[in-house]
Formats: C-alpha cells, structure tokens, sequence
C-alpha cells in the first residue's frame, strides 16, 4: 500500500502553508519527533513528514480535500495520550493535530448538552460544566486525553458501570471525510432513529473514517458527594463472586474496581506511599457518589455485609479526604506506577464481569508457563480487565520474542470465555495482529467495506485497526 501514496515535496509543504496558513504547518525535526507516538509501552515511533495544526472546521476539509486530490496519509491526533499507537503516522505523511480546535462553543443547561471541539481536555470539560452544576460523567486514567481522541477510540475508564463509555456520551458529531465533505449526525437529543447511526460508527473507529471537528456530548448532573469503600479479600475469585451482588442492589455504584497485592505493592513503590491493608491478597474499591452522606454510608453498609459474606476481611471508609484521595489516586496512577516498574505490555481486554477471576487465574497458569509473570487489576464493574505481562526475570529481547504468543493465548482464552480483546483502549497499531482471534472474516471484509466507502484511497490512518 505504501507505494501507492503520494509524496511530501517542498512544493507539497508550500501548497499546505497557502492552505493552513504558516502557523498551521511545522516541518521542525522536534515536532516531528514530538508526534511520532503515544503513551503505548514500548513505542515504536513513526515520524510524519509535515505536521498540520488547522484551526477551524473548513481548515481540516481543505486540508482533508488537497490530501485526498495527491493520496497523501493523514493521521488524526488529539492528546497522544492513547494506549494502542492510534495516532501514530505509520506512513508518514501529515500529522493532523487538532489541538488549535479547543473551544468549548458551548454548554446547554437546557438540553443537558455540551458542544466542543475535539482538542478540549477531559479535564478542562469537567471545570466548565461542573461551574454550571452539570457534570461529564466519563473519568479516565489521564484527563489530559482530549474529547476528540476519546471519542475516537471509545474510551471507557472508571464509571462505566453507572454511565457507559465515552459513545454513550455521543450525541452528535460534525466531522470532516476523508474527500473534505463535511457532514453532521445526531443533535442535542437523545433519540435518533432517522437511518443509519453514524454518530456510533464513527466513535471508536480510531481515526480511520473521518476526523471528528465537533462533538454534542450528554452530560448529567453532578451528585454533591462521593465516598469510597476500599476492601480487602484473601483471594481474587471470593472479591470477584461479590460483584453481581453489588450490582444487584438496585443503587449502581459509580465505580467498581479490582486490584491485587503485586499491583497495590507497585503502587506504593511509585508513590512512596503505605496503603491501607497492603498485605491481603486481592482488593475491591467502591466507588458511590450521592446527595448525602448518610445514604452512601447505609449503601456501603450493605455491600459491606455482602463483601464479608463472600469472605472479606474488613471494609474501610477512608477516615479523612486526603486518604479518600490518596487511594482514588492509587487506583488512578497504576499504569503509571507499571510503567516506571518494569518494562511491560498492556492488554485491555473485557470479559464477562462473572468470568472475571476464572480468567485472571488461567491467564496467570499460562503466563507462568511463559516464564512471565502477569498483573492484573481494573474495572471489575464492567469486566475491564488490564493484564500486564512484565518483563522481570528475562532479558528484554527473550521477553519481546515471547510475548506475542503470549498475547494470542490469553486472547484466545478471553474471547472463548466471551469476551472482546478491547474494552476501552482500542485496537491503534498494537493489537490489529491479533484481530483475526474475534472478528470472522465475514466481519472484517464487511469492516473493509465500510472503511472503503468512508476512505477509498485509504488515507485516513492508514494501517490502524486493520490492514486493507
Ligand atoms: C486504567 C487505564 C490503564 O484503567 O485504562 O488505569
Ligand atoms: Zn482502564
């Protein structure tokens, strides 16, 4: 396919700077190295040739228009925070960044909306909403990821058992194709059945379809607390055969998390922390958020007695803000925490949430067969599981020759249990060799099909997700 591309010329970065203006365009070897990749264990950089940083919507569809006319790849990028290389210019080309398109256009405290463009960060989202009363429900490991590359990659996080993943969120789109057309989809309602849901396809498609310039999100309200109930068990599979319990009691929590010792231990090493009951085996974190203390505190009383009964030791309201804090930020920092641990690989793959424990344990077997031990911690509201197979007793080149066997057999056991091999980080460069365990090729040529009719010159992202 690469030869089929055309090139970047001088002439090609002089046409762009008449399309974008100078500001617009970087050719500087520190930019081109500041975009080649993302937050992916072991990066494997990619250096486009001229970085694009429209500033409005008819920008990206001039811009979208001259590459298309010359065949020239252009890769959507947000914050580059993302975990899967999906924003990485594996074919060189442009580099679309779009983080000039930061504005929020607005916020409807009408129709519970907000209007954005695709560079505003989570974070800068939550501040502007939450002054208003209203609140965006989706809380990821890195708020810095903007809501273009989360839409993009359907990201999930922390609260999807209450509120669902970031597709959820999507109401509508404006986004340019692959030829400059620009179209719309959805609005500020929640109802749509007016033909095909483009809105959906396009969320989650990494880049691959069209590049997102304004997103309607659906917010909600914002609960005046939150409190967290940390428990530890002697084992994994007594933590896990509580969860449909607590998800049986009518009131959803706001998160459900699970975490072993090897995770907690390297958490602490990371901040140079202690944290409560450190030496148990296996631990759950309930999230709850409400209107009053009381109501959480009679809510945590409840799945405490469920959680002993299911053999936890103890269950434990933190005593202070800073150490409700402290833990929230435990949970929050654990890939961070890994990644500084050890040289490693993250896999995201979700499961039937009762499955959870049967299949951490058979990933563990197969692990230790490998020689490689495997961490394992996540969602266990919404059976998000994140194994990360570590690089400990074995020298780095042994541990990447062996890893992707490893990968396909712990795959191969998720999806036969199943489940899907990405529950929120997407497929990007890293996982699309091992798509062909899930997606039929009935599926994929049908996939095929859709990016084609999307790209057929395919040059939006070109080699995520899948190869054509
Ligand atoms: C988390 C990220 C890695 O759950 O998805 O911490
Ligand atoms: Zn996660």
């Amino acid at each position: 396919m690469k030869g089929k591309y055309g090139q970047v010329r001088p002439e090609t970065i002089d046409d762009l700077i008449a399309i974008l203006g100078k500001d617009g365009i970087s050719t500087k070897k520190s930019d081109l190295e500041n975009y080649a990749s993302d937050e992916m264990p072991f990066p494997k950089p990619h250096l486009a040739q001229v970085i694009a940083k429209p500033d409005d919507t008819a920008a990206v569809s001039r811009l979208l228009a001259y590459a298309s006319k010359h065949r020239i790849p252009v890769t959507p990028r947000g914050a580059g925070t993302g975990l899967s290389g999906g924003c990485v210019p594996i074919y060189g080309g442009i580099l679309l960044s779009l983080e000039r398109m930061n504005r929020i256009i607005q916020t409807n405290r009408e129709n519970f909306t907000a209007t954005v463009e695709p560079a505003v960060t989570l974070e800068t989202l939550h501040s502007a909403v939450e002054e208003q009363g209203l609140y965006y429900p989706i809380h990821l490991g890195e708020m810095t990821a903007t809501i273009g590359g989360s839409v993009a990659t359907n990201a999930g996080g922390t609260n999807a058992v209450k509120y669902g993943v970031t597709r959820h969120q999507a109401l509508g789109l404006e986004v340019v194709l692959p030829n400059g057309n620009i179209i719309t989809t959805g609005g500020e309602f929640v109802k749509c059945s007016t033909g095909y849901d483009l809105t959906q396809l396009i969320a989650g498609s990494e880049g691959t379809l069209a590049v997102i310039t304004r997103i309607i999100l659906r917010l909600s309200t914002k609960a005046t607390q939150k409190e967290v109930l940390f428990i530890p068990f002697t084992n994994l599979q007594d933590a896990i055969d509580a969860v449909p319990e607590i998800l049986r009691l009518k009131i959803i929590p706001y998160g459900l998390e699970f975490m072993e010792r090897s995770i907690i231990e390297i958490v602490e090493k990371y901040l140079d922390e202690e944290l409560p009951y450190h030496h148990h085996e296996a631990f759950l974190m309930v999230i709850m958020e409400g209107e009053s203390t009381d109501a959480i505190t009679e809510y945590f009383a409840t799945v405490e007695s469920i959680c002993k009964q299911h053999g936890a030791v103890e269950a434990m309201v933190p005593g202070s803000e800073r150490a409700k804090r402290k833990l929230l930020y435990a949970r929050e920092q654990s890939y961070h925490a890994i990644k500084r641990f050890a040289p490693m690989e993250i896999l995201d793959i979700v499961v039937p949430r009762s499955q959870i424990a049967v299949f951490v344990k058979q990933v563990k077997e197969i692990g230790q067969e490998h020689g490689i031990p495997i961490i394992a911690y996540g969602h266990a509201g919404d059976g998000n599981v994140h194994l990360h197979p570590v690089c400990v007793n074995m020298g780095t080149v042994e541990w990447l020759n062996k890893l992707p066997q490893l990968m396909r057999l712990i795959y191969q056991v998720g999806i036969a249990m199943g489940g899907s091999i990405s529950g929120e980080h997407g497929i990007g460069m890293d996982k699309k060799n091992y798509l062909d365990i899930e997606i039929s090729p009935a599926k994929l040529n049908l996939m095929k099909q859709i990016k084609k009719a999307f790209d057929p010159n395919n040059i939006l992202n070109p080699g995520k997700i899948f190869d054509l």
